[in-house]
């Protein structure tokens, strides 16, 4: 039985005193949500301190939104997987397309912050997706297998069984555009596939979540699907109803 989860990216939003509120209203909430579900906030860096005291004890984890390539040193502004971890997040987002997208994360950037957070003990969530564009072009099998084999392809199996995958298209981030259920279960089947061309029957074990303008109306449909795991949630894990209720599309 894969894991089902549902995890909110919370992106640059919230002071950490709403942040903290935000999980809070998580934990009270959770105890109507089949405990099938494993609940995972992802918040700014600057909440993860308190958001872990406050999530302590209730089921829900708490995950990074990103990890720095080094372990430690002169690397202004950036934070790395050990301090992360030592506040006792078990999490990290790597490579979300805004990532890639805006801050040119490739996979040779990839490779070294995944290195990094299984130094640590922390489990990557490793996203993968394609543009507007590629989908249009027919590309998005292949711009997925690729985002794959030039990461996850190098783990070993130990660190493979850990991993969390996200499949995010682009084109349904943010937008209101949902990819449909069928949609999601073609290429989440497909991911799998190629995962299991590498990790063998482990990969039957690796839960994949569908991310995109996930909320409560649609959840239930897209989970009900065989390959999806859960869901990476952005916009409607701002607030705690709508997050759970994507919860209880289990
Ligand atoms: P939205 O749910 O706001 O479309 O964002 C999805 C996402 O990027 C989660 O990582």
């Amino acid at each position: 039985m894969r894991k089902k989860i549902v995890a909110g990216n919370w992106k640059m939003n919230t002071t950490p005193a709403e942040g903290v509120e935000l999980a809070k209203g998580v934990a009270e909430g959770k105890k109507e949500v089949c405990e099938c579900v494993n609940f995972i906030v992802c918040p700014p860096f600057t909440h993860l301190s308190e958001v872990v005291k406050v999530t302590r004890g209730t089921g829900i984890a708490v995950g990074a939104q990103d990890c720095a390539t080094e372990a430690k040193g002169a690397y202004t502004g950036e934070v790395a997987a050990s301090m992360i971890a030592s506040l006792g997040v078990e999490y990290v987002i790597l490579g979300h397309s805004e990532r890639r997208q805006y801050y040119g994360e490739t996979s040779e950037t990839l490779n070294k912050k995944m290195a990094q957070a299984y130094a640590n003990n922390l489990t990557p969530i490793y996203c993968v997706g394609e543009s507007l564009e590629e989908r249009k072009a027919g590309k998005h099998f292949d711009v997925c297998k690729a985002q794959i084999e030039e990461v996850v392809f190098n783990l070993t199996p130990e660190q493979y069984s850990k991993l969390v995958i996200a499949y995010e298209p682009v084109w349904a981030i943010g937008t209101g555009e949902t990819a449909t259920a069928e949609q999601a279960q073609e290429i989440h089947a497909y991911i799998r596939e190629v995962l299991a061309s590498k990790f063998g029957e482990a990969a039957a074990e690796t839960p994949i979540l569908y991310g995109g303008s996930c909320k409560p109306s649609n959840a239930a449909e897209i989970f009900a699907k065989e390959d999806v795991d859960g869901g990476l949630i952005g916009g409607a894990a701002l607030k705690a109803e709508d997050f759970l209720a994507i919860g209880k599309g289990f």
